[in-house]
């Protein structure tokens, strides 16, 4: 199901901003170039907003702000510790200037 969260200019290039679709946090990174990827905002270490994390657009991660682990953008898997699980990935589609988030029905 998509879910119509935001659009492209919300989000400068080489950041990341947080957007709720069907009540999931989700953090949208701009990568540039007309590419968005899209995690679960919650870092799979601890409370932390990952969309306030820096997001490194050659390396596609963005690095948990609170103990600076970085997660891989397009797999989810944290690339450092001390997070090791992963965390959620979401399929972005972009229409025209608007952000959409596929989530699976549940
Ligand atoms: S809360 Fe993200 S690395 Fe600890």
């Amino acid at each position: 199901m998509l879910f119509e969260v935001g659009q492209t200019t919300d989000i400068p290039e080489g950041e990341a901003r947080r957007f709720t679709a069907d009540r999931i946090d989700i953090a949208i990174a701009n990568l540039g170039d007309g590419v968005f990827l899209a995690v679960d905002d919650i870092c799979s270490h601890a409370e932390s907003s990952l969309s306030e994390g820096e997001v490194d657009t050659e390396d596609e991660t963005i690095e948990c702000p609170r103990h600076g682990s970085t997660f891989d953008l397009r797999t989810g898997k944290p690339r450092t510790l001390p997070a090791t699980l992963p965390v959620l990935t979401f399929p972005v589609k972009v229409e025209g200037d608007t952000l959409l988030i596929e989530l699976e029905d549940r």
